[in-house]
């Protein structure tokens, strides 16, 4: 028979026994937890490391995204691309005949695989990349510096990797277009940080590994920029076709307005379209696209605040002046909505859009260009 003080003994030596197999129990579960972290069950029922399943998910993320610069076939052809005869003959040598007449291009013969085109804003550089993708069979990659660019650390650089690995691993040709490079492709400075150099030296490793590759001629690159001067001569090096896309000359200027005006009704005689050629030189592309919208709106301003019309034989009324004979007097809005018809578009209405407008290109601005132009380009 056990004395009360020697029970309570026992007890408590038991139950220390039991705390200390808990605790022991409570380790192995705490272990178990921390390695079930680190771990993800697929729907096959096997473990993976959660390390590697991310890194699949951000592999399938990053070739989404680059997928996704894949441009389908569209409408612009090189005829919608005004002007600009050597830019699109070198297009063509580069990216369409070998297409068309791979036997011309085997030994020494080889296309152009990396192009730059530099000129002016508006002036067409990525109208004509949009041609090219139509014009061909290939896979177009239109990127530009946004879908490269990550804030994440290293995700730059493995972005790039999976574009140029994505477009080497087509099984016809495929063409890369990275549009505004002068953003990711800067000359090297000092201030520099470690992050855009990295992009950089990835870029560049990327362009050499090209080259090296089983089946280079399948894979080109062209650029777009608008400061050529800011890029990195490492890049400029590589480039074997760096392009001028100036400003358009009187003949091109005349036709991208014609072009623009598209079905619009105008009035311009030979001599009006000769004095608006020269209006407006030093109007880039996209200049003359806005000042041809502005100056097709003329007649439709006016409508508001005419008084009188005339009925045609299809049953429209358009302005005319009050002395007309069978002159209509009525507001605008008595008037049918669907049968409304504005005046054709004169030399009058752009030279009153001209005198609010004016180029966004300085003369200052098209010197450089021509200066790098002798120093490192080609006409275009
Ligand atoms: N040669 C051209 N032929 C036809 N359209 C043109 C031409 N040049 C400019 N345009 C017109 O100007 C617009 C802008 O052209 P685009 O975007 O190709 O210019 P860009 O040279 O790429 O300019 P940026 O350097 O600012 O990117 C086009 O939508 C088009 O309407
Ligand atoms: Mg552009």
């Amino acid at each position: 028979m056990l004395l009360p003080i020697e029970e309570d003994v026992l007890k408590l030596g038991a139950l220390n026994e039991l705390s200390l197999s808990l605790q022991g129990y409570l380790e192995i579960l705490c272990n178990k937890k921390s390695q079930l972290d680190g771990v993800k069950i697929n729907e096959t029922g096997m473990l993976y490391e959660k390390g590697a399943v991310k890194d699949d998910d951000d592999c399938k993320r990053r070739r989404v995204a680059i997928e996704d610069t894949i441009l389908q076939k569209g409408t612009v052809k090189f005829c919608d691309v005004v002007g600009l005869t050597n830019a699109k003959q070198a297009l063509k040598e580069a990216i369409i005949m070998p297409l068309q007449f791979p036997h011309l291009f085997t030994g020494g013969r080889q296309p152009w695989r990396r192009i730059l085109l530099y000129g002016p804003p508006g002036t067409g550089k990525t109208r004509l990349a949009q041609a090219v993708a139509s014009e061909i069979n290939s896979t177009f990659y239109s990127v530009s510096s946004s879908d490269l660019v990550s804030s994440w650390v290293g995700e730059s650089e493995k972005l790039i990797k999976e574009l140029f690995h994505n477009a080497r691993s087509q099984l016809g040709q495929s063409v890369v277009f990275i549009d505004e490079i002068d953003s990711i492709c800067r000359k090297r400075s000092m201030r520099e940080d470690e992050y855009t150099r990295r992009i950089k030296t990835e870029l560049l490793k990327q362009m050499e590994g090209t080259d090296h590759s089983a089946s280079p001629q399948h894979f080109i690159l062209l650029c777009a920029t608008n400061c050529p001067w800011e890029l990195d001569t490492a890049f400029l090096r590589r480039f074997q076709k760096r392009i001028y896309i100036p400003l358009p000359d009187k003949e091109a200027r005349i036709a991208l307005i014609k072009m623009h005006l598209a079905a619009t009704p105008v009035s311009l005689s030979i001599e009006d379209w000769c004095l608006l050629g020269d209006r407006v030189e030093g109007f880039s592309g996209s200049d003359l696209s806005n000042c041809t919208s502005d100056a097709m709106f003329e007649p439709v301003r006016e409508l508001e605040h005419n008084a009188h019309w005339k009925l045609d034989k299809n049953l429209f009324y358009s302005p005319c002046s009050e002395r007309e004979d069978d002159c209509i007097h009525s507001l605008l809005i008595d008037l049918p909505s669907d049968k409304i018809q504005p005046r054709p578009v004169t030399l009058n209405d752009f030279l009153n859009v001209l005198s609010r407008n004016t180029s966004t290109v300085t003369k200052e601005d098209v010197e450089r260009f021509e200066q790098f132009t002798v120093n490192l380009g080609q006409k275009g």
